[in-house]
């Protein structure tokens, strides 16, 4: 049985004065929600000292980082290493997010050197894989996840690759209140873990899968009681704490 887990991605939004209110919101509400449900903030990096104190001895929700630079220190003005994470309680990395493949020209190969340096730091990558409108009319999906998938997967080898969290995202239902249907989603997802199942063998079967986009507490339920889908990566309602904390109790 795997547990649920719900990540908010915070993007670029929010201010020493918001994140404390809605720390705060997320704190109050999380108590009622089952033990069982694994939940996750992601802000700026800029705000993760303040968030980890906001959440010191409060063990239900972690922090998570939105990116990271694939080197270990050097001339990378402006960049942030993995060690640099570690420093503060920092759980999981968000990887290869569509905004950072398509805004900022990641590569597969970025994303896997940024997943080696995530793993040597004994965090939890999570990595976001998705196809486009176009790829998925050309019925092309399967076959771009399944090599975002694998770039990854030849570089890290078989026991770093199953302690990540993989996040379906389709690129087309990202901020665009059009959600994938969970029909849509699970055959996505059973894709994925057979193809997790076929290289990695039994731990597939203990791996997390999120979906994401434009997950919102009213399709929320019916998207996280399909089989294979392990909870969610949320954007913009992540931002609400009414919304996340609903989001999350739709994974009960
Ligand atoms: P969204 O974003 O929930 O606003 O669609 C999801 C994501 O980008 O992770």
């Amino acid at each position: 049985m795997r547990n649920k887990l719900i990540i908010g991605n915070w993007k670029m939004h929010g201010s020493v004065v918001e994140n404390a209110a809605l720390i705060e919101q997320l704190i109050q509400g999380v108590p009622s929600l089952d033990a069982n449900t694994e939940i996750g903030v992601c802000p700026c990096a800029i705000h993760i000292p303040q968030i980890s104190e906001l959440l010191a001895g409060h063990d239900r929700i972690d922090i998570g980082a939105q990116n990271v630079n694939e080197h270990t220190s050097g001339a990378f003005t402006g960049e942030i290493s993995a060690a640099m994470l570690r420093e503060f309680p920092v759980k999981y990395v968000l990887l290869g997010h569509s905004e950072r493949r398509t805004l900022f020209g990641e590569t597969d190969e970025m994303i896997a050197a940024k997943f080696v340096a995530v793993a040597n730091e004994q965090m939890t990558p999570v990595l976001c894989i998705g196809e486009s409108l176009q790829q998925r009319e050309q019925n092309k999906t399967e076959s771009v996840l399944l090599s975002q998938l694998e770039s990854v997967l030849k570089v890290t080898g078989k026991e770093s690759f199953s302690k990540a969290v993989i996040a379906y995202e389709p690129i087309w239902a990202i901020g665009t209140g059009k959600t994938a249907t969970p029909e849509q989603a699970q055959a996505v997802h059973q894709v994925l873990r057979h193809w997790l199942a076929t290289h990695l063998g039994e731990v597939s079967q203990r791996m997390q899968i999120l979906y994401g986009g434009s997950v919102k507490p009213d399709n929320a339920k019916t998207l996280f009681s399909q089989n294979d889908i392990d909870g969610g990566l949320i954007g913009g309602a992540s931002l609400n704490a009414e919304a996340f904390l609903g989001i999350c109790e739709a994974a009960q």
